[in-house]
């Protein structure tokens, strides 16, 4: 249930296994270094499947993938995210009595996640077995303040009884990760990779260091515990454990709260874990818990302020927009040395890996709301350009990088190279984040000291790649954004990303040779103009592929040859398909796992007509299906380009649910970033039909039915602006930087203070 905006909360707390799976990811904390799965802290009884999981963004150990076959350049090695302890579990024993929801009686349950104040708590009142009642309140917070802290604040009020406290509080550093032999989406084995490299105590704060078995990294988790009375704390260690004993009593009516402060560092980001840790702690004790509340929710105002969603008529759909927005903020690297995985800090699906879902799907959220999380964002790509080098060469190329599909630290982790390692559309979708990010805020210093190398190593990647024939500029055995398609000439998404790149690789050359910038990175990299010349030919010639009889752009060259699965006749129980058919049988048929072309209409519409759009958009509708959770929001977006407003809405609505909802039955292992990084799209630029150009902003707003308004506001350049729209007309209003281009309908507008324009229905747009 949606109590408010910005507050999302469940009564009557399920006991159902699935549904506590589901809640550990919906109700995880993370600030974008640290996340933490919501378990409750005294844990579940026996049999239960959890996944009790704490991780580090960017922090992981190398795992095994032996390939069956020794073929040359197979990747036998990946990076894995790890689980990096446990600092959640809490036992509460009131008079001896354990406190449990599955014992006793529950007379009140909730929990709930509070955006507005970046914390999440549970209340229970629970009847012991004895009589004995208990109020418990626990909230916990992953501050965005100090990164590196955890707090969990417990809370127990004696409603008729006077007694005896103990809270047995854990400090586990022998954790593993998660794993599921059934699922091709999660890790099938988890070793033991952390290893224990020392625990201390000091001043009742328990210390574990562990270290990786193969990355050489190392990790220090540290626990604090503060008593609000009277009482004893008692920390003791045991292997790579410690546990802390306090004991205290209390009086009817009165509350007692134990607070828990956990830091957690790395040596990624210092050198010495361990003395970093001492630091850390000693840095959140300095400050009182409310205080850490009060910057925890400053931060978040300034948050909303830039990224909140009002859709008046429909505050379901507000509050899920909002969850996701929310989960983006708290999924996201906020240094160089991580990304956003797809499923964030909340679990282990995918393994903690960065895919394009980074580019295409996430960064135009933050190029509109907070363009230097993007920046942190180009940047590690760029920290990674030397990896990306490697693994060109490994593929063959002589020269140019290509940018790995699935990885933490820039390393290719695919193991299956038909849908990992051949999707080099990755490298376009780099090359377009750096463009959009670009154009979003003209940044040229980014764009000189990094992003232009980007630009210019992967354009040259495609001259490697590809070839000429007949004229035209061709590439062959790649795997396109759809992954029930593999190893294919001339994927659409994939060649018109190839052509988007080299232009802009021509048109950074010059922008960088007017700023007199050019010299040092052309020396770098030895880039003469001839090379510049060649991309801008290849440009010209790059093929698309188009069919003259359907009027559409077929996925690849072979596509439209298939036969046309029959997904109107898969019973429900066989989707998604990549868990009931072979790959072989999906590669045979004209079926799609998600957008492929029809993201190409959204993301490069500049190339086809509207016509080719539209029957495209009909077309590939019919046999897609949006097994994957980057689907339904891209053709809501291009529902919305051809005015279909109504279908752009129902697409909307199903995929802004997925994980509230828990649509695709796998929210357990993580949240969909990318998914909602991508409703956000559907919104910004579907409803409201944005689109950033070099000649400046395009608005082509309509408005679902059931809607009264929707507003919004994004960064721009210098300015900020304002955008109402409503079903009588549609309101820009410029609340700080200087006067805008902007194109309403295509007519062109210069926004000095408001611009009001008649709004337009689907069929005028
Ligand atoms: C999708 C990919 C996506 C990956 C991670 C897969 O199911 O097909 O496009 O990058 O999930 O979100």
């Amino acid at each position: 249930m949606i109590t408010k905006q910005l507050v999302y909360e469940v009564e009557n707390l399920t006991m159902n296994n699935e549904e506590l799976m589901v809640n550990e990811t919906v109700f995880h904390n993370a600030n974008g270094y640290i996340g933490i799965r919501s378990n409750y802290e005294e844990g579940y009884p026996e049999g239960f499947d959890t996944i009790k999981g704490s991780y580090i963004n960017g922090f992981y150990d190398i795992a095994d993938m032996k390939q069956a076959e020794n073929l040359h350049g197979l990747i036998e090695e990946k990076q894995t995210m790890l689980n990096i302890g446990d600092t959640q579990t809490i036992y509460l024993k009131i008079n001896d009595q354990t406190f449990t929801m599955y014992e006793g009686e529950v007379l009140y349950s909730k929990r709930w996640l509070d955006m507005e104040k970046g914390i999440t708590g549970r209340k229970v009142v629970w009847r012991a077995p004895n009589g004995n009642e208990v109020e418990v309140v626990i909230k916990r917070m992953t501050s965005f303040y100090q990164l590196s802290l955890f707090t969990i604040e417990y809370s127990v009020t004696a409603l008729n009884f006077s007694g005896d406290i103990e809270f047995i509080s854990g400090h586990n550093g022998e954790v593993r990760n998660y794993s599921n032999n059934n699922d091709p989406r999660i890790a099938r084995e988890s070793p033991r990779y952390l290893i224990a490299d020392g625990a201390w105590i000091q001043e009742k704060i328990s210390y574990l260091r562990s270290r990786t078995s193969k990355s050489g990294l190392e990790v220090c988790t540290a626990v604090k515990h503060f008593l609000s009375k009277e009482g004893s704390i008692e920390v003791k260690l045991n292997g790579h454990r410690a546990d802390a004993n306090i004991n205290t009593k209390i009086s009817e009516n009165e509350t007692i709260t134990l607070l828990k402060y956990t830091v957690f560092t790395d040596s990624i980001r210092s050198s010495d874990s361990l003395s970093s840790a001492k630091k850390e702690m000693e840095k959140a004790i300095g400050l009182t818990l409310q205080s850490l509340y009060d910057h925890q929710k400053a931060y978040l105002d300034e948050y909303w302020d830039n990224c909140l969603l009002e859709i008046k008529g429909d505050d379901d759909l507000t509050a899920a927009v909002n969850y996701n927005t929310y989960q983006l903020i708290q999924s996201v690297g906020k240094d160089e040395h991580c990304n956003i995985a797809a499923k964030g800090l909340s679990g282990e699906g995918y393994e903690g890996h960065y895919f394009w879902d980074t580019e295409m799907y996430i960064q135009p959220f933050f190029n509109l709301t907070e363009a230097n999380i993007t920046k942190n964002l180009i940047s590690f790509r760029y920290r990674t350009i030397d990896k990306a080098r490697e693994n060109a060469r490994n593929l063959g190329h002589s020269k140019g990088v290509l940018y790995p599909w699935r990885t933490i630290m820039g390393v290719e982790c695919s193991g299956y190279f038909p849908s990992g390692t051949a999707a080099y559309h990755i490298n376009g979708d780099i090359a377009y984040s750096v463009v959009a990010y670009y154009l979003a805020t003209k940044d040229m210093d980014l764009l000189e000291t990094k992003g232009a190398e980007i630009l210019f190593e992967t354009a040259r990647l495609w001259m490697d790649l590809g070839h000429y024939h007949d004229g035209k500029f061709k590439i062959h055995s790649v795997t396109g954004p759809d992954e029930y398609t593999c190893l294919v000439n001339n994927n659409y998404f994939t060649n018109v990303s190839a052509r988007y790149n080299l232009e802009w690789a021509v048109k950074t050359y010059e922008l960088l040779r007017e700023a007199g910038t050019l010299k040092p990175l052309a020396d770098k990299i030895g880039l003469e103009e001839e090379e510049i010349f060649e991309f801008q030919r290849a440009a010209e010639a790059m093929y698309l592929p188009y069919d003259d009889k359907l009027g559409i752009n077929p996925q690849d060259d072979s596509f439209l040859e298939k036969k046309v699965w029959d997904i109107e006749n898969t019973p429900e129980s066989k989707f998604p398909l990549l868990l009931h058919y072979h790959p072989l049988t999906l590669y045979r048929y004209q079926v799609c796992k998600q957008a492929d072309t029809v993201l190409s209409h959204f993301i490069f519409e500049d190339y086809q007509s509207i016509e080719t759009i539209r029957k495209s958009f009909d077309y590939y509708e019919k046999i897609t299906t949006h097994d994957s959770s980057l689907s339904r929001c891209i053709f809501s977006i291009v529902a919305s380009k051809l005015g279909l407003v109504d279908k752009a809405y129902d697409y909307f609505g199903d995929s802004a649910k997925l994980d509230l909802f828990n649509t695709h039955k796998n929210t357990k292992d993580g949240i969909h970033t990318a998914n909602m990084g991508g409703n956000y799209m559907a919104i910004v630029y579907g409803f409201a039909g944005l689109r950033i150009k070099e000649e400046g902003l395009y608005f082509s707003p309509l408005i679902p039915k059931p809607w009264k308004e929707f507003s919004f506001k994004i960064n721009y350049e210098d300015s900020q602006i304002m955008v109402e729209i409503n079903k009588k007309q549609s309101k820009f209003t410029l609340l700080k930087g200087g006067p805008k281009n902007i194109y309403v309908y295509d007519s062109l507008y210069t926004l000095l203070n408001t611009l009001v324009i008649d709004s337009r229905n689907g069929d005028e747009r």
